[in-house]
């Protein structure tokens, strides 16, 4: 994919004032520049915060242990640090007032006045949480993604923040790692959209804007390739690979001039990322012109050490300057070891300068040196919008799984409320929240208190609380037919480190389904989670299935409006559920092989599971039904055109996504039996039909082939239009020897 826009990040103003200064500093401040910490505690203890890192990492201690020790103490910001400019940025302080504090000791008591820059993980939101990213693919919505970072960078930029480690663009395909979350699922073509969308939203056209924060784009690369699905674990991965999944996203967040960049902790084919210098200079720097600056993951840099890639902290550091990485995350090695290996010739001036410059030039971009204090400020006004964008956005990221017709309710059906989630509020803002708060997030429960339908709630069970089996038999005794049933997975069960071997229903929540369907309940289960999730057992025995994800702060508003009617359920898995969590990694595009799978003895499959996913890629529901016909496809020097007509066949309006997919059928490497390659998102009127016609741009259909180079070549393509790679209407097109190296030409 052309780059378009880093050029944007490249001044020739900014250029010459960065040369100037480069000129002025010392090696301390330029080393400074590169160093990023984060507050750390202070106070008369007797073991060091080292050391209880350290105790952390081999597990002497617990999490929340270590969590108590930070806690427990007073926050020391090195602020002399900051006056002798040893530090160019800070990590997790938050707050305009506190930003604004060190600021000044930056701009008004540095010798040269540099600003810092203060980043921060805003990743689905800063206090108006929306639903996890994962959730908000499903949208299928280019404008709400975009609109969904833009809030939250206007309300991460009013607390001082100017930049957010975020989008996190790493396709997945396993549903056991845990940061399937943060991302936008296993498809490369959507996850690229979503990726840009995200940038434009956090950046504006003008990131130096009030209320622009600079991005992150992470994390580079094949994160989400870790074996067996093991958060950190390598990757190990052909190059084709590689480039044809893992890259797209990375360049379209760069191309929509994504300021900077977060390489992944784990190696990639036995290299770490953080001194991967395939990646960071060949890839990322030469290939796609990258032009902002690199960062560490937290203390990666020196996790080489333990990765067996570097001796020591002196090599780790050494390596990772060398390979194009610029700053670092609170390891400290950039601080500690930079200025001996300056001196003893083993890294160049030239070297650091670089590092330096892209920092300065990030800085420049963000408008720190004209304006480094907080500017944006939220009124009351702008808070409730964000709050009603948010549950928008829960409506639109909510996927119908099953509906047996009970579905929506009529309003003022009185329901029993069943699940321990159903009244944890804290536990619908997901993953990576940090300033979010339960008190000003809607549960479920309160939401159907305020829908005045709640003829009771019992807790029952929960995926950290066993099965209550009196308030069971309560349930299973109520007078009330309908039972809505709140079921899932706790917060941090997904996100960073919460990698699962078994990704069913946790604790005994299945068992109290089963009960209550059993007894004859109409059961409508809300699914409240932060992966896919291999479910069998509750869509037995569930009349509906919603699955609503970890929503954010209006998560039980937007549970009600769906159920009752007022939203139109629209979503569509961007992640396909397998039924069995033994089937992970498993995703749509994947290879024929040469006994796909089918009933016979002698395919690929697994004997203890069906044929077919629990719910695949780009599948979901509506309280109305469709039906496509028609479909024509041609193909011409744009690309492969398809058109196709939709229609509404249900009673209600709604919102259809129309998917169109694509698979070249023979190529000199194997290539997926399908791949995403356009949407369209168009609201039907009951009755009413819409010719749609999507297109199959060039670049889609190019892949690398065995001697690494890119190719299109011609043969016959087939085309699927539909509502999911599952459904759809197929037809063959021939693409010309001609054709196919007109497109090759056009890419
Ligand atoms: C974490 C994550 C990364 C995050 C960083 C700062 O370990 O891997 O995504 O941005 O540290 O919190």
């Amino acid at each position: 994919m052309e780059i378009k826009k880093q050029a944007d990040l490249i001044r020739p103003a900014w250029e010459e004032r960065i040369t100037e200064l480069l000129g002025k500093m010392t090696l301390d401040e330029k080393i400074g520049q590169l160093h990023q910490v984060g507050p750390s505690p202070v106070g008369g203890f007797a073991v060091s915060l080292e050391e209880h890192r350290q105790m952390l990492a081999d597990g002497r201690i617990t999490q929340e242990e270590f969590d108590a020790f930070c806690s427990g103490t007073a926050r020391d910001t090195q602020e002399q640090d900051v006056r002798e400019g040893h530090i160019g940025s800070f990590l997790g302080v938050s707050g305009a007032e506190a930003c604004d504090h060190l600021q000044h000791i930056a701009v008004e008591e540095s010798r040269l006045g540099i600003p810092l820059l203060f980043g921060l993980d805003v990743i689905h939101g800063q206090h108006t949480i929306f639903p996890i990213p994962l959730a908000e693919s499903c949208a299928w919505d280019e404008a709400l993604w975009e609109k969904s970072a833009a809030i939250a960078a206007a309300e991460a930029a009013a607390d001082g923040i100017a930049w957010t480690f975020a989008p996190m663009v790493d396709i997945a395909r396993d549903a056991r790692w845990g940061r399937i979350a943060e991302g936008a699922g296993e498809d490369s073509y959507l996850g690229a959209r979503c990726a840009a969308a995200r940038v434009r939203g956090f950046q504006g056209e003008d990131p130096s804007a009030p209320d622009r924060v600079l991005s992150c784009a992470k994390h580079f690369i094949a994160y989400g390739a870790a074996c067996g699905g093991r958060d950190y674990n390598n990757a190990d991965l052909s190059e084709q690979t590689l480039r044809e999944v893992y890259l797209p996203p990375f360049s379209a967040a760069l191309a929509a001039g994504a300021a900077t960049v977060m390489p992944s902790f784990n190696d990639v084919n036995g290299v770490p990322s953080s001194v991967n210098t395939f990646l960071l200079r060949q890839i990322l720097r030469e290939e796609l012109g990258f032009s902002g600056f690199t960062v560490s993951d937290a203390n990666a840099i020196a996790e080489c050490v333990i990765h067996g890639a570097a001796a020591d902290r002196r090599d780790a550091a050494k390596q990772a300057l060398a390979a194009g990485m610029d700053m670092d995350m609170y390891s400290g090695c950039y601080r500690d070891e930079l200025k001996a290996l300056i001196e003893a010739g083993q890294i160049t001036t030239a070297q650091l300068d670089e590092a330096v410059r892209r920092v300065l030039r990030i800085k420049f971009a963000k408008g720190l040196f004209d304006h480094p204090y907080t500017r944006h400020r939220l009124t009351a006004a702008e808070l409730a919008a964000h709050r009603a964008a948010a549950r928008d956005a829960a409506c639109a990221s909510a996927v119908l799984l099953k509906n047996d017709g009970v579905l929506p309710l009529l309003l003022k059906t009185p329901v029993l409320l069943v699940g321990k989630l159903a009244d944890c509020a804290g536990e619908m803002l997901g993953t990576w929240n940090i300033y979010g708060r339960a008190e000003e997030t809607v549960s479920i429960k309160a939401a159907l208190e305020e829908e005045g339908v709640l003829a009771g709630y019992l807790p029952c069970c929960g995926p950290d609380m066993p099965l209550d089996r009196d308030e069971l038999t309560q349930a299973i005794r109520s007078e009330t037919n309908t039972v809505i049933a709140v079921v899932g997975e706790l917060a941090d069960h997904s996100g960073e480190a919460s990698s699962l071997c078994d990704i069913d229903l946790p604790g005994e929540q299945n068992e109290m389904l089963t009960a209550l369907r059993q007894a004859g309940k109409t059961v409508i289960t809300v699914l409240c989670n932060g992966r896919p999730m291999a479910i069998p057992n509750a869509v037995e025995r569930s009349n509906a299935l919603l699955e609503l994800w970890h929503a954010g702060s209006e998560a039980g508003h937007a549970a009600a409006d769906l159920l009752f009617g007022r939203a139109m359920p629209a979503g569509r898995l961007t992640a396909t559920f397998p039924y069995r969590s033994g089937e992970c990694p498993l995703y749509y595009d994947h290879p024929n092989t040469g006994r796909p799978l089918s009933p016979g003895r002698f395919s690929s499959k697994y004997l203890d599971a069906p044929l077919e996913p629990l719910f695949p890629f780009g599948s979901g529901l509506t309280y109305t039904t469709f039906a496509y016909d028609d479909l024509q496809c041609t193909a011409d020097r744009q690309g492969i055109h398809a058109a196709v007509t939709v229609k509404n066949t249900g009673e209600r309006a709604a919102k259809e996504t129309v998917q169109l997919y694509i698979r070249d059928l023979v190529a000199s490497r194997v290539r997926p039996v399908l791949q995403l390659a356009g949407f369209r998102q168009i609201l039907l009127a009951p009755g009413q039909t819409e010719r749609v016609c999507l297109t199959v741009e060039p670049e889609r259909l190019a892949f690398y082939d065995t001697r690494m180079r890119r190719v299109i070549e011609p043969g016959d393509f087939l085309i699927q239009a539909g509502q999911s790679s599952a459904d759809g209407l197929q037809q063959t097109v021939t693409v010309s020897a001609d054709l196919a190296a007109d497109y090759l030409r056009q890419i």
